[in-house]
C-alpha cells in the first residue's frame, strides 16, 4: 500500500511542532468534504457509466478508498482533486483485510456493490479509538432489502438475488446505516422508506449525488427519505461539497487564539450549531451567503455543550470545541452522547496544563488562564486537530505526534494553519 500523508517514504512517522501565541487572522477556504467524498466512493458503484468527482480532498482516507475500488474491478485516475472513477466492469474482487480495516466506510460498500454484482465477501471493519462503531443498523436495512449477509471468520459473505425495495426503520438516525441503505435503495425494484434516517448535510450531498446519476431520492435533509428504485444507475459529474467539520476546527482557531477566521465558500448553516456555542460564549460571529468569520477579541466564557445527531452540536467537532474551552473563563461540561470513547484528547490536554478531568464519556473542563507546550500524542482524528488548536495557543513549544491521524481529516493541516500566521512545522521523527 502507498504511504500514508502522514508517513515518510521509509514509512517513518512525521510531528507538527507549534510554537504557540500567535493571534490567528485571515482568510481561508477548505478542501472537499471527507465524510461526503467517503459516502459518495461507496456509492459510485452503483453507476454503470464513468464518473467525475471535483474537488476530493487528498487524504489518505480517499486514496484508501480509491485503491479498494480498484480491488474490485473499477479504473480510478486522479488529476490532482478530481477523480474518475469508472465502474462499468465489477468484479467481487478480494478486498485486504488491513485496507478495509483502516477506512471503516469500506463496509459501506457492500449494498452498492451488492447491487451491481449479487455477491462479495468483505472484512469486517472493526472497532476504533472512539467507539466499537457496531454495523448492526447496516445489516438490519440491508436484510430488509431481500440481501443476505453473515458472518464467517471476521469476514462477511453478502448475496442477494433480487433487491426490493420496503419500509426501514433505524432505531437510531445513523448516518452511515442512512447513506448505506439509501444508496443500494437506489438500485432495488421499488420504493424504500427510511423513517428516523440521519439528516447529516453528508446524506444531503450523497442524495444529490445519487440523483445526479440518475436516481430518485427524495427527502435528504428530513428524518424520512424516500428512494425510488432504478433498474440502471448512469454517470455524471459531481462537485464534493467544502468540509464542515474542516471549516469549524478553523474558526475555532481563530477564537481560541483571540484572532479572527473567516473561511469562505462553505455552507454556512452547516455550522449553526458550532457558531451559536461560539455566540453563547462571547465570540463575535459574522455570517455571509458562502462564509462564516469567528473573532474573538476578549477571553471567550465557558459553555456546556452535547452533542447530538444534525443539526445537534456536531461529534466531530467535540474535542476540538473541548479544546478551545480549555482557556475558557469558568467551567464548561462536554457531554458526548455519540460515542462512548471519544475522549483521548483529555489525557493530552492535561499534559498541557488543561483542567481537564473525565466523567464516563464527558469533559469536565475548568478553564486555565495559560496552556503550556508539551509532547502530546493524537489518539483519533479530531483529538488530534484538537492538540493543534491547544498548541496554538500555549506557551512554548508543542510537539504533536501521531499526525497520520490528522492527516486523515486534514489535507496538510499546517499549510492552512501558517497562511493564518501560525508558527507550524511538520518534522520527522527522529
Ligand atoms: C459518520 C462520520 C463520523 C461522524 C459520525 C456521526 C463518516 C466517514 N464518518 O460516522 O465522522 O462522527 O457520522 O456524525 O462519515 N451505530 C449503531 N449501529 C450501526 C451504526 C451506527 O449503533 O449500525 C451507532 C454508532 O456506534 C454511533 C451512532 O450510531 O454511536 C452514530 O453513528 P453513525 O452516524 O453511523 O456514524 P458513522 O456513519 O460511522
Amino acid at each position: 500500500m502507498d504511504k500514508l500523508p502522514g508517513q515518510s517514504s521509509t514509512g517513518d512517522m512525521n510531528s507538527l511542532v507549534i510554537r504557540g501565541g500567535r493571534k490567528l487572522s485571515g482568510e481561508i477556504e477548505v478542501s472537499g468534504s471527507k465524510n461526503i467524498a467517503l459516502a459518495i466512493l461507496s456509492a459510485v458503484v452503483l453507476a454503470e457509466e464513468p464518473v467525475t468527482l471535483l474537488n476530493v480532498p487528498k487524504i489518505s482516507d480517499t486514496e484508501i478508498k480509491g485503491q479498494l475500488l480498484e480491488v474490485f474491478g473499477a479504473k480510478v485516475t486522479w488529476e490532482g482533486s478530481t477523480m474518475h472513477v469508472d465502474c462499468s466492469n465489477l468484479n467481487a474482487g478480494h478486498a485486504d483485510e488491513e485496507m478495509v480495516r483502516s477506512i471503516r466506510t469500506s463496509f459501506y460498500m457492500v449494498g452498492p456493490l451488492l447491487a451491481r454484482i449479487g455477491n462479495l465477501e468483505m472484512p469486517a471493519p472493526g472497532g476504533c479509538m472512539i467507539g466499537a462503531r457496531p454495523v448492526d443498523l447496516h445489516l438490519k436495512g440491508l436484510h430488509a432489502l431481500g440481501a443476505t449477509i453473515e458472518l464467517d471468520g471476521g469476514v462477511y459473505k453478502a448475496s442477494a438475488k433480487n433487491l426490493v425495495g420496503t419500509e426501514v426503520y433505524l432505531d437510531k438516525p445513523s448516518a452511515g446505516a442512512t447513506q448505506h441503505v439509501m444508496s443500494t435503495a437506489a438500485l432495488a425494484k421499488g420504493t424504500t422508506i427510511i423513517t428516523n434516517a440521519a439528516m447529516e448535510p453528508e446524506i444531503i450531498a450523497l442524495a444529490e449525488f445519487l440523483n445526479c446519476i440518475g436516481a430518485k431520492v427524495e427527502g435528504a435533509g428530513t428524518s424520512s427519505i424516500t428512494i425510488h428504485g432504478k433498474p440502471t444507475l448512469s454517470g455524471g459529474e459531481y462537485r464534493i461539497p467544502a468540509d464542515r467539520i474542516q471549516a469549524g476546527t478553523f474558526l475555532l482557531a481563530g477564537a481560541i487564539t483571540g484572532g479572527t477566521v473567516r473561511v469562505n465558500k462553505i455552507i454556512p448553516e452547516d455550522q449553526t450549531a458550532v457558531v451559536n456555542k461560539l455566540r453563547e460564549a462571547g465570540a463575535e460571529v459574522k455570517i455571509g451567503s458562502d462564509w462564516v468569520s469567528v473573532g474573538a477579541p476578549t477571553r471567550l466564557e465557558a459553555v456546556n455543550i452535547t452533542t447530538m445527531p444534525h443539526p445537534g452540536f456536531p461529534t466531530d467537532m467535540q474535542q476540538p470545541m473541548a479544546a478551545t474551552l480549555c482557556v475558557a473563563n469558568g467551567t464548561s461540561i462536554v457531554d458526548e452522547t455519540i460515542y462512548e470513547s471519544r475522549t483521548g484528547h483529555i489525557s493530552e490536554l492535561s499534559r498541557m496544563g488543561a483542567k481537564i478531568r473525565q466523567d464516563g464519556s464527558s469533559a469536565v473542563i475548568q478553564g486555565v488562564t495559560e496552556l503550556r507546550g508539551a509532547t502530546v500524542y493524537a489518539s483519533d482524528l479530531r483529538a488530534g486537530a484538537a492538540l493543534c488548536l491547544a498548541g496554538l495557543v500555549a506557551h512554548g513549544e508543542t510537539i504533536v505526534k501521531n499526525i497520520h491521524f490528522i492527516d486523515r481529516g486534514y489535507e496538510r493541516i499546517e499549510d492552512t494553519l501558517k497562511s493564518l500566521g501560525a508558527d507550524i512545522s511538520r518534522v520527522l521523527d527522529s
